[in-house]
This record gives C-alpha cells, sequence and structure tokens, in this order.
C-alpha cells in the first residue's frame, strides 16, 4: 500500500526521539508558554530570517488574527485565490470581511493580472496564498499592494520553507501565517500554527490577541497581573508538547525539504514525456512540494487504476470556494473564475513526503505511464 500520506513511518525512525521530547515536556511541570514554545519561537524566526513571531493554535487562528491584529472588520473586502483551503476563507468571514476571488494562472496561484478588478474602495488586504509549496509572484502582489494602499498576508500554511527570489515565504508581506498541522511541511502531532512579522507592534498585539488581550510582560520584561486584558482577544496557544515535537522537527526541515525535492525530481524524470501536465514550477520561486499536483482531463481512470494497485491519492481541492453552499453567496454571477472551475475538475496530487521511498515512486509513475498508454 502506498498511502497518500501518513505519519507512522516517521514516528516509527523518530520514536525514541519524539517519545522523550514529550516526556521531558511532560515533566518539566509547564504545559503552555514554557522552555519549549519560547525555544521554537525563537528558531522559527530565525530560521526564516524574520525579526518577530508568535506561536499560534493553528494556520486558521494564524489568518485571524493577523487580520484582527490589523483591524479588519465587518465589510472590509479581501482579496485572495478561488482555489484555496476553506481555512483562508473562514478566517475572512470571522472577522466579518467579505472574501473576493481571483481566478487562478496555469502555476495554480493567484493570477495578479486579475488583481486589480477586484479592487474597490472597501478592499484592505490581499491575501496570496502559497499554495502546494511555491510561491506566489509577489513583486507583482507588492505593487499593488503600494497601488491601493493594501495590506498583504501571506498564507504560508503549504510552503514553509519556501523562497521568492531568496526571501523566505512570510518574510515578504505585512504579516505571514503558518500551519503546523501534521501533513505540512513543518507538522506537529496536533494542531499549531505561527505568524511572522518585522513590525514590532503588530508583534506585541498579536501576542496579546492570542492570549485572551493579556500583556503578559512590561517593557522591561517585568511580569505582569495575568487577569488584566488590553485587547479584544482569544485563546490561540500552542502547547509545551506540541512545540518540544516542533522543535525537533525543525532541526531537520532542511532534510525534510530536500527529500521532498528529490521525490518531486523523480517524478518529473519519470512522467516527463506523458501528457500528465506536472507541476509549473516558476523560476522565481523555490518550491518545496508540499503536494505535487498533476492535471489531467480524465483524472477518474488514472485514479482508478492507481487505487486498483493499492496506490492512494488526494484531490486538493476538488471545488473552488465559490461553489461551496457555505459560500456562494459572496460570489453570485461572478463568471471571472473559469481557470479554477477547470483546474479543479482535472487536478489531482500524488504522494509526496520524506518517508516516501524512491521505489515507490517509480511504481507510481509505472502505473501512471500504463493506465496512460492505454487511453
Ligand atoms: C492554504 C491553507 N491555509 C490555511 C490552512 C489552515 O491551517 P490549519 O489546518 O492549521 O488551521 C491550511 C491547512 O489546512 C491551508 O492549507
Amino acid at each position: 500500500m502506498i498511502k497518500f500520506w501518513s505519519y507512522n513511518r516517521e514516528l516509527k525512525k523518530y520514536k525514541n526521539k519524539i517519545n522523550s521530547k514529550i516526556q521531558k515536556s511532560l515533566n518539566s511541570g509547564q504545559i503552555f508558554f514554557g522552555k519549549e514554545l519560547s525555544e521554537f519561537e525563537k528558531k522559527f524566526i530565525k530560521k526564516n530570517k524574520s525579526k518577530y513571531g508568535v506561536a499560534v493554535g493553528s494556520g486558521t487562528d494564524a489568518l485571524f488574527i493577523a487580520l484582527k491584529s490589523l483591524n479588519i472588520k465587518n465589510g472590509d473586502e479581501i482579496i485572495t485565490a478561488a482555489n484555496t483551503a476553506i481555512p483562508t476563507i473562514s478566517a475572512i468571514r470571522s472577522v466579518g470581511a467579505v472574501p473576493k476571488l481571483v481566478d487562478i494562472g496555469d502555476d495554480y496561484l493567484i493570477d495578479t493580472s486579475k488583481i486589480e478588478r477586484e479592487i474597490t474602495k472597501k478592499t484592505k488586504v490581499i491575501i496570496p496564498v502559497h499554495l502546494y509549496g511555491q510561491t506566489c509572484d509577489m513583486d507583482k502582489i507588492i505593487k499593488i499592494s503600494k497601488k491601493y494602499n493594501l495590506k498583504i498576508v501571506e498564507d504560508c500554511a503549504q510552503s514553509q520553507g519556501a523562497k521568492y527570489k531568496n526571501k523566505f515565504c512570510g518574510t515578504i508581506g505585512k504579516l505571514g501565517c503558518f500551519s503546523f498541522y501534521p501533513t505540512k511541511i513543518l507538522g506537529a502531532y496536533g494542531d499549531g500554527g505561527f505568524i511572522l512579522t518585522s513590525d514590532y507592534n503588530l508583534y506585541k498585539k498579536i501576542k496579546r490577541i492570542r492570549f485572551y488581550g493579556i500583556e503578559t510582560v512590561d517593557k522591561n520584561n517585568k511580569y505582569l497581573n495575568k487577569y488584566y486584558s488590553n485587547e479584544d482577544g482569544i485563546n490561540s496557544r500552542l502547547d509545551e508538547i506540541q512545540a518540544s515535537i516542533l522543535n525537533f522537527k525543525l532541526s531537520l526541515i532542511d532534510k525534510f525539504i530536500s527529500r521532498r525535492r528529490h521525490l518531486a525530481k523523480l517524478y518529473f524524470k519519470n512522467l516527463n514525456l506523458t501528457d500528465l501536465k506536472l507541476p509549473l514550477v516558476r523560476k522565481y520561486s523555490d518550491h518545496v512540494f508540499h503536494l505535487f499536483t498533476v492535471y489531467h482531463p480524465y483524472r477518474k481512470k488514472i485514479i482508478e487504476k492507481l487505487k486498483d494497485q493499492l496506490i492512494e491519492t488526494r484531490i486538493i481541492y476538488p471545488y473552488p470556494i465559490q461553489n461551496m453552499n457555505g459560500y456562494k453567496k459572496f460570489f453570485k454571477g461572478n463568471k471571472r473564475l473559469k481557470n479554477s472551475e477547470i483546474k479543479s475538475k482535472g487536478i489531482f496530487c500524488l504522494p509526496v513526503y520524506p518517508e516516501l521511498k524512491d521505489k515507490e515512486v517509480i511504481k507510481v509513475c509505472n502505473v501512471i505511464k500504463k493506465t496512460l498508454k492505454k487511453m
């Protein structure tokens, strides 16, 4: 069986280390806001060459808190891509804002040439979603954001470690939001998220919002009364156990990413001459291959044949946001999202994760090649 994703092989490989991290954090007597969290926050900020950062409870929370910190409110409009994860949109709705969708290009990312026509007086933010592990065309997005005075909140949930022209994603816009959902490039064994910024005041504000609005220390790092809120906040903590696992896994992140790149290369090499549309890798972007997304108009047949050979695939995502009952009402009559409709009918993702074996990728490729030959 070739699973689409599973943590079992990773756990088997690093069991002793992970168990000892969990045990150590349990023994520390600190469940939240202890040494593991502050170590992880420091390391994650450094790894991404950012200035400030705050760990939070999930990637969705990261986006919600980021938008809240920018005072986004009811009726404000936020621009993002039609092909994104639902949480990008649910975070927008959580602050009462209205999502404005832009069609995608052949790289499955926001088509920057179509952003401007969605901008109105109410537009406050652009959320470029660096989907599948590749960054959006940030220079173009920055140019538009400057022209219309919009803030950029990067959704980096699928692209931890990816760079745009040598800059880590999440450090290009005003705020960068990450997810540590287990399948992600840096995955916890539970939920987790992170916000990066180079703005000190926003950093302080985000830190308050994640903890009921409480300012825990003063300017001199002196401990303050915990039961006093300075800000309208929520509860979004990354606990010590998750932070300890993330600390360990962060030390392996370069290895994880190079393994993903290696597997992607194998896919490219072996599927190159087929009529399967392989990922379009942009020169300006340093892809980390969170997902290896391919396109074929007859994907159903290919997916079935792979399944017959016990190979799992996944469609990410089968429905563009504008077609979902939960969000349809915001996009009534919008006929400008054609490419996202077309792509959603033919895309599917092949397995790619560090513990996947080369020979398994070759097997996937052989089944695909055989199937395509007969079609
Ligand atoms: C693009 C994107 N944005 C946001 C999220 C939300 O992250 P989380 O699942 O940690 O809340 C995810 C992950 O599911 C995602 O893929």
